[in-house]
């Protein structure tokens, strides 16, 4: 692992001509969403970060949710679970800063044991990997022995280990039938479960997980917004209730949103998700007019420029995961990267 650095002094965290010239490229992209007071504090941040990404040969992969100026920002690669697992996974760099919740850096330590891979702040968890454990997998198997489990990434390494075969929002319903079997039991999300039953003939059994963000939308909050736009394309995650779902045009992951309007332009639409999303999609899409309902993910939002800094100065903190607990995850997530990216979920 490459060796720790000291703080910068203050001064190198000024908003300096040199620092302005050397990210006015950046701040062009936010300029929709970041306010240019704003930038001058992000700045000096930012152009420290991208020194330190190339003394420590690291990379920063960050989730669709994360805020602006990190996304267009700092990162090298930006996407959902499945991106970011599969980027993980191919990257030549030593360091991975994972600019997204707890799973995900998880899953990057399980795909490159051999890689340093670094959260920003170890609080940024999520509440679906929270609803399970391993020995409630193991107890689903007992119930119901001729159903294989597949696992939702936003699980910890011991829930995956405990599975057949992992899948995420993007790739659901080709896990569910890449299996063959007549059911599954599909943890530990009910509401993504409850779609992926709608999609496929495969008889579904589920857990009553849910993400503390997407339960809270409603479908009379979804009537309200068409009301004032007629012409509103709704997308919805599929961690949205059911009847959320039932009110949108299209529902996919995180990425399937944004590249859905990035092909189709609608005049007016609306993200059912977290609150990034939107701002993040409409700085690539200045023609498109995002009504912008959200709910914030309190997890997401611990990762700042300040830790990521501080994250790459003192190279913390560490994702570790148990080297036996490793190999069986990594079983379960490398079948799910052999699928691949699916269509529907
Ligand atoms: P995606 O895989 O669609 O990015 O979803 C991850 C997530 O945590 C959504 O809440
Ligand atoms: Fe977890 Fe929901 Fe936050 Fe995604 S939005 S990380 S599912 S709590």
């Amino acid at each position: 692992m490459p060796s720790t650095t000291t703080s910068p002094s203050p001064e190198s965290l000024e908003y300096t001509p040199e620092v302005a010239r050397a990210t006015a490229h950046l701040f062009e992209r936010v300029r929709g969403a970041v306010p240019e007071v704003e930038w001058a504090v992000h700045a000096p941040y930012i152009h420290r970060i991208e020194e330190l990404k190339r003394e420590r040969n690291a990379v920063i992969l960050a989730h669709n949710y994360q805020t602006p100026e990190i996304f267009y920002g700092v990162s090298d690669f930006r996407g959902d679970s499945l991106g970011l697992a599969q980027e993980g996974a191919r990257t030549d760099a030593e360091v991975i800063v994972l600019c997204g919740v707890h799973f995900m850096a998880e899953t990057a330590k399980i795909l490159s044991p051999e890689k340093t891979v670094l959260i920003p702040d170890l609080r940024a968890g999520c509440s679906l990997a929270e609803s399970i454990t391993g020995e409630d997998v193991r107890q689903m198997r007992r119930r119901y022995p001729d159903a294989p489990v597949v696992t939702y990434v936003n699980t910890s390494a011991d829930v995956k280990a405990e599975s057949d075969v992992c899948c995420t929002s993007s790739n659901a319903v080709q896990v569910v039938e890449s299996l063959g079997t007549d059911r599954v039991i599909f943890l530990p999300d009910e509401y993504l479960a409850k779609y992926v039953a709608t999609q496929t003939d495969v008889e579904i059994i589920d857990w009553k997980g849910h993400c503390e963000v997407h339960e809270r939308f409603t479908p009379e909050e979804v009537r309200g917004y068409r009301e004032a736009a007629p012409d509103l394309v709704v997308l919805a995650h599929p961690e949205c209730p059911p009847d959320v779902l039932e009110e949108a045009d299209y529902v996919g992951s995180t990425s399937g949103m944004a590249q859905y309007v990035k092909e189709r332009q609608p005049a007016n639409v609306a993200m059912i998700t977290e609150c990034s999303m939107s701002d993040n999609v409409a700085a690539e899409n200045p023609d498109v007019n995002f009504i912008r309902p959200c709910n914030l993910c309190p997890h997401m939002k611990r990762i700042t420029l300040p830790k990521i800094l501080r994250s790459l100065e003192r190279m913390e903190h560490a994702v570790e995961v148990e080297l036996e607990i490793a190999k069986r995850a990594r079983r379960a997530v490398e079948r799910m990267l052999e699928v691949g990216r699916g269509s529907g979920g």
